[in-house]
């Protein structure tokens, strides 16, 4: 419905350019809670936040991310399909220790990242189906940590 259609016509041109897109919602995570960083082995390796999310290691779990969300847009349709793979995700960073209460503040950070990067098309419904999507995506990360 249109839900999907607000959130594939939004990818379109950000899952072209998916690094830099996912350096402003990270570099805006890590300026929300600064402890977060401290969960990847490298972040030991540089000075400031500003040097830490240009280390290889980070531009690789960017990728990794946006390469995520675009799988789910992708999936708009059969959302289940990834379910398996979601539950997976979850259980990995259960164990490198990350909170599912931080899921919320990633959520907010994709936001960030869509307003800065959609400007005017950056609408109330839109915005209302990426959290919805996004909502689905953290429902079944979460399950990896169910004991
Ligand atoms: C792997 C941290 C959010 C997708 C990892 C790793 C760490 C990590 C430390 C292992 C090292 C690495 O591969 O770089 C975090 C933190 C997050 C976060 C602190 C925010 C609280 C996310 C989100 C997604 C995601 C929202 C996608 C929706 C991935 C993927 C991997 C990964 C695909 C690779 C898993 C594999 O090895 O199979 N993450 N992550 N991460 N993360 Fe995240």
């Amino acid at each position: 419905g249109k839900d999907k259609e607000l959130i594939r016509g939004s990818w379109e041109s950000l899952g072209k350019n998916k690094v830099p897109h996912g350096v402003i919602m990270f570099s805006r995570l890590f300026e929300l809670d600064p402890g977060l960083l401290s969960l990847f082995n490298y972040s030991t390796n540089c000075g400031s936040t500003q040097d830490c999310l240009s280390s290889p290691e980070f531009l690789e779990h960017v990728t990794k991310v946006m390469l995520v969300i675009d799988a789910a847009v992708s999936h708009l349709d059969d959302l289940h399909s990834l379910e398996e793979f979601l539950l997976n995700l979850g259980r990995k960073h259960q164990a490198v220790g990350v909170e599912t209460q931080s899921f919320a503040v990633v959520g907010e950070s994709l936001l960030y990242m869509l307003q800065c990067s959609l400007g005017q098309s950056y609408t109330a419904p839109l915005r209302q189906a990426w959290l919805n999507m996004y909502s689905i995506v953290v429902t079944a990360m979460s399950r990896g940590w169910a004991k």
